[in-house]
Formats: C-alpha cells, sequence, structure tokens
C-alpha cells in the first residue's frame, strides 16, 4: 500500500506596512491559480479590522496592551484559519498576509505550521525607494477602512506614525534556520534562504521576476489565414489577401497607438503570425511556445468535420473545453503549462508586441485579466485588432483598436453545433471580454470565482 503525501505550502509574508506585500500577495494568488494551484490569502489585517476598526496609530504601539493584544488575536485567528482551511483539504497553497515583522512572532508561525507538515516559505519585501512607499501610502489610504471617510492628510500623518511603531520593532530575517526570500527595493536585489522544493522554487523565480511598476503590453492575433477563410481549424496556412492588408496596416495601427517607442516583436514559430509582422520595423524574435493549441488528429478539419467524425469527443469538448485534450494533442489546460515562460518574460520586459493565436493569446489573457479556467476558453481575441494591456496594482485595462479590416469571426460559442462562416464580431453571443463599446473599450476587471480542479481524461 502507498501513501500519498499531500504538499502544502504556506507562503508567509514579511515587511513594513506599504512595501507591497498584499500586491505580491496577490500576484502570487493569481499566477498559482491560473496554473491550476488552489491557492489563498489569509490576511491578519481584514481579521484585525473585525475587532477593532477606525483606530488611530496609537492602537500600534507596543506599549499599547490592549492594541497588543487584539493584534495578537487578530494573527491567531487568521493563522487557525488557514490551518483549517489546509485540514479540509481546500488547496495547496496558503498565503499569510501580514507584518510579521519581529523573530518572535515569525519562531511562532513556523512552529504551528512545521509540526503540521506545511512547508513555510517566508518573503520578506523592503523598500527604501520613498517614491514606491510614497504612492503605496497614497494607495492604502484611499482604500483602507480604517481612514474611511478621513482628510487624506490627516491619514496620511497618521499612516506614518502606524509606520514608525512597527520600525521601532523591527527585524529583517536573519534566521537561518528559515526558508525565505528577501526582496529588496523591487528586485534590486534578492537573497535567497533554504529553498528547496519545486513548488517553493517556482513561487520564488516568479517573484524574482515581477515588475512592479506599470507598463503596457501590446497584442495582436495574426492576420486572418487561409485556413480561418475555409472555417478550418490548425495548420500552417498563409495569411489570406485580407490577411495581408493587415500585415501592412499593423504598423500604421501601432505607430498611432504606441507612438515612437521602440518595441520588440514576439512571434509563434508559424508563417502566420510571422507574415503579420513582417513588415513592422522593429526587432522580432519567434517562439514555438506560442504557437495555437495543437489540435492532433483534427488539425486542418473544420468544426462541422470534427462533429461528424468524433461527435463524441465534439461534445466532451463542449462539456470542458478547458481540460478536454485533442487526441493525439493539446487541450488548454497543456497550453497554459506551455506559455508560461511568455508569462516570466512578459512581466520582466518593457515594449512587447505579441503576434501569436486565439488559443495561445486566451492563455495569456487569462493571467492577467485573472479569469478562470471555464471561461478562459472563450475568451473573445478578434482578428485584426491591436489589444492593449495594462496590468497595474489592482488588475488590468484592456483596450482595443481595430485594424478596420474585414475578417471571419473564428468564435464558436459553447454548444454551437452548426458552424458557419460569419462576419467580423457580428454575432459574439457568450464571448468573454467582448468589445463592449468602441468608444470605450475599457473593461474593467472583476474577481473571478475559480473552479475545483476537475481531472483530466
Ligand atoms: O480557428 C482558429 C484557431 O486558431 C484554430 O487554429 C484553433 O484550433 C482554434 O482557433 C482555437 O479556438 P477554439 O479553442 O475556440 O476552438
Amino acid at each position: 500500500m502507498s501513501t500519498t503525501v499531500e504538499i502544502r505550502i504556506a507562503c508567509v509574508m514579511v515587511g513594513l506596512p506599504a512595501r507591497g506585500k498584499t500586491y505580491l500577495a496577490k500576484k502570487i494568488q493569481r499566477y498559482l491559480r491560473w496554473l491550476g494551484i488552489d491557492t489563498e490569502i489569509f490576511n491578519v489585517g481584514c481579521e484585525r479590522q473585525k475587532l477593532a476598526n477606525r483606530i488611530d496609530h496609537t492602537f500600534f504601539d507596543f506599549h499599547n496592551a490592549n492594541g497588543m493584544s487584539q493584534r495578537e488575536q487578530a494573527a491567531e485567528t487568521t493563522l487557525t484559519a488557514m490551518i483549517d482551511w489546509f485540514d479540509e483539504g481546500k488547496g495547496t497553497v496558503a498565503i499569510y498576509d501580514g507584518t510579521n515583522c519581529t523573530r518572535a512572532r515569525r519562531a511562532w508561525i513556523h512552529k504551528e505550521l512545521a509540526s503540521r507538515g506545511i512547508e513555510v516559505l517566508f518573503i520578506e519585501s523592503i523598500c527604501q525607494d520613498e517614491s514606491i512607499i510614497q504612492s503605496n501610502i497614497q494607495d492604502i489610504i484611499s482604500k483602507n477602512p480604517d481612514y474611511h471617510d478621513m482628510d487624506p492628510a490627516v491619514a496620511e500623518a497618521d499612516f506614518k506614525q502606524r509606520v514608525k511603531h512597527y520600525e521601532e520593532m523591527y527585524e529583517t530575517i536573519t534566521e537561518d534556520h528559515l526558508t525565505y526570500l528577501k526582496i529588496i527595493d523591487a528586485n534590486q536585489q534578492c537573497i535567497i534562504n533554504l529553498v528547496r522544493g519545486y513548488l517553493e522554487s517556482r513561487i520564488v523565480y516568479f517573484l524574482m521576476n515581477v515588475k512592479i511598476r506599470p507598463k503596457s503590453i501590446w497584442f495582436s492575433r495574426h492576420g486572418e489565414s487561409q485556413f480561418n477563410v475555409e472555417d478550418k481549424i490548425g495548420g500552417d496556412a498563409d495569411l489570406s489577401s485580407r490577411g495581408q492588408m493587415y500585415a501592412a496596416r499593423l504598423p500604421d495601427l501601432i505607430k498611432e497607438h504606441v507612438g515612437d517607442r521602440p518595441l520588440t516583436v514576439w512571434t509563434s514559430s508559424m508563417k502566420r503570425t510571422i507574415q503579420t509582422a513582417s513588415q513592422l520595423p522593429y526587432p522580432k524574435k519567434s517562439w514555438k511556445a506560442l504557437d495555437e493549441l495543437n489540435t492532433g488528429v483534427c488539425d486542418g478539419m473544420t468544426y462541422a468535420e470534427i462533429e461528424e467524425k468524433y461527435p463524441e469527443d465534439f461534445a466532451r469538448r463542449d462539456e470542458d473545453k478547458f481540460n478536454y485534450r485533442y487526441r493525439g494533442g493539446e487541450s488548454y489546460r497543456d497550453l497554459v503549462l506551455r506559455v508560461e515562460p511568455i508569462i516570466m518574460e512578459l512581466e520582466r520586459h518593457d515594449n512587447i508586441l505579441l503576434v501569436a493565436h486565439q488559443a495561445t493569446l486566451r492563455c495569456i489573457f487569462a493571467y492577467f485579466l485573472d479569469v478562470g479556467h471555464d471561461e478562459l476558453p472563450y475568451i473573445k481575441v478578434p482578428l485584426h485588432t491591436l489589444i492593449e494591456l495594462i496590468p497595474n496594482a489592482h488588475g488590468c485595462e484592456k483596450h482595443y483598436y481595430r485594424g478596420n479590416i474585414e475578417a471571419v469571426d473564428t468564435f464558436r460559442p459553447k454548444g454551437d453545433r452548426v458552424t458557419k462562416l460569419k462576419d467580423t464580431d457580428t454575432s459574439n453571443a457568450g464571448a468573454i471580454g467582448e468589445i463592449a463599446d468602441a468608444k470605450n473599450p475599457i473593461l474593467p476587471l472583476s474577481p473571478k470565482l475559480y473552479p475545483k480542479k476537475s481531472t483530466t481524461h
């Protein structure tokens, strides 16, 4: 008889207030959920607010016995909730978001978790860059319920006093026996200690690549291909004549919206993306990882042919499009793993234009827009459109810029049994993130529920 040991990892945030801990916690959660790893954040501050809210900085003075006791209570309740969550089998990674800024507090957390077989990764964020701290402070006082309806100048002064109380007691991590990542000044320097496991290393590597400042990332699908016109999937077809028109239009479309900023263009290794980018006056790199979803035995077929030849597969794909794997090909779940290195590179680099495919772009958009696995395969990625994503501390803005060149609509809604060619975007029913209004193209990021992990066939 064999027993499986479930990996359980607790990421414990460490740092003074306004050092970007919650931002990092949310990034880790979004990244891991995108990969299919159930992850939850447990925030000590939220628990403390249930016990004491709208308090001033004196509450955080270490000589304030009442304040200290309520803070300890909040830390304990939050830790217990996290341990229960693990024990109920609800997930693999939990993030304990608090300041955890003394050796004693960390020793207690480590003892409680390690004694239950939970691996502990401390993540300390140190920031000396005043501009980052100031922008974090503005962000906190505008959102934190402690400062609700307060004059911003009064709130800021009070918050700075609160930080001072923490500074009096702050002990940076130097405990050699603990596993930790110390991030200094938004990744100017990183110190890693005793990181061993695969998932832990993945989290650390991810955080080392994360950049905090907002930036635009540019995307386009390839121009309409000959296969698109014939309603066929897969293949490595050339552009249609309208696709060639889009390739010729793209340099101006980019000039209009990106300006003179120098870009680097990433394409897939397929002809239709390389041809689409061919007239762009920027350095180019082609990535196999950006190739379209491999449709295996269905490559080169129309949806109608697949429905006729493989009716069971066709129905199974509609039931669970994210997990359905084409015979001899890939699933969207496979594709997420394939494009993961691209996400890492997009986090690291600025000024990228990515020219890729419908399914590949859906996977990448799902990461930035925090779209769950059920909805991911239905994200709308129209042809002949330049798309701008602007990830920021709270989510991601999305803008669509039309090339105004006709193309077929390759979007197939769930349950659509008969597939016919349609004109561009005349029927987008059921699409996720479709263009709501060309004049008002910003789609707000909405929190999505993540489905429970389902098994791959
Ligand atoms: O239809 C164009 C295409 O890029 C195909 O090559 C690919 O199989 C398909 O889109 C992916 O979209 P869906 O997963 O909705 O079938």
